[in-house]
């Protein structure tokens, strides 16, 4: 695991984007693994402003997404589905059966999470993988004790994660779906690269944790320090109690893979 950081937020999305944007170019038929939230926003927004202004080329690419509420339906505007169509599907030339998500209102749960773990394969595997932290220390749903071994299911969804994504609810949890169909951490470990994205001062704890704290599957995150090729981009707010944050300031200045990228920082 490398840890970035970045001055701020914006700084974080953008370099985000750009690493996106650059294996797009590098591999026209790139399998992008999607997250959602309130992280990603600022990242698609970049990437569509990038895409457009390079005409980067998506009618080879592929997308999967992490998850999907159980119970809401594609067009809904609460969904993932929706959210993906406005902040990226609807801006660049990606035919929309290259785009997948969990079907949430398939009749057979247990089914769908099977086939959703069958595209993957047949589309070669995620070759790069989005990520934001979830308050509960969860990437995709999840949630705490999610085995680190799981595959694509459906989860319940804790009362801090339906609190934290209360916003697209009316601000009222009860409102937020009790299940989703996530990736298992194990479906995420196989991604062949992982860029999770940190931000905010509120994030700075379970960033902490997640990062230099002790593998476990109570905060699933952890997980990511097992996988051979994970970048974190935190940004100054979420970094500010890392033990090693000094270290990790070096190491984006410093590292050569980097050195491409210091320019973002003007
Ligand atoms: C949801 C998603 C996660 C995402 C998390 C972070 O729970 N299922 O994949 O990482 O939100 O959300 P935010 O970026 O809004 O803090």
């Amino acid at each position: 695991m490398e840890i970035l950081i970045l001055p701020t937020a914006a700084h974080a999305e953008r370099l985000a984007a750009r690493i996106v944007a650059d294996r797009l170019t590098a591999k026209p038929n790139l399998v992008l693994g999607c997250a959602t939230g309130r992280t990603m926003e600022g990242i698609y927004s970049e990437l569509v402003r990038i895409s457009q202004a390079e005409k980067l080329d998506y009618a080879h690419a592929h997308t999967f997404n992490l998850d999907e509420y159980v119970g809401l339906h594609s067009t809904d505007p609460r969904s993932y589905h929706h959210y993906m169509e406005e902040k990226l599907f609807a801006h660049v030339n990606l035919p929309r059966e290259q785009t997948h998500l969990p079907n949430g209102v398939a009749t057979d749960l247990t089914a769908e999470a099977a086939s959703y773990e069958r595209r993957i394969k047949a589309a070669g595997g995620i070759d790069l993988q989005l990520l934001g932290l979830g308050n509960s220390g969860h990437i995709g749903f999840n949630e705490p004790l999610s085995s680190l071994m799981s595959r694509t299911r459906e989860k319940a969804l804790t009362p801090q994660t339906r609190e934290q994504n209360a916003g697209m609810f009316n601000g009222d949890p009860a409102q937020v779906p009790l299940h989703a169909l996530t990736m298992g951490v194990g479906t995420i470990l196989e991604a062949k690269e992982v860029i999770m994205v940190v931000t905010g001062a509120h994030k700075a704890e379970i960033l902490a944790t997640a990062t230099e704290g002790p593998i476990t599957s109570m905060v699933s995150a952890t997980a990511l320090q097992l996988h051979p090729h994970c970048h974190v981009f935190a940004d100054e707010a979420a970094a500010a109690t890392l033990v090693g944050r000094e270290h990790y300031r070096w190491t984006f200045l410093n590292e050569p893979d980097w050195a491409p990228y210091q320019g973002l920082l003007g």
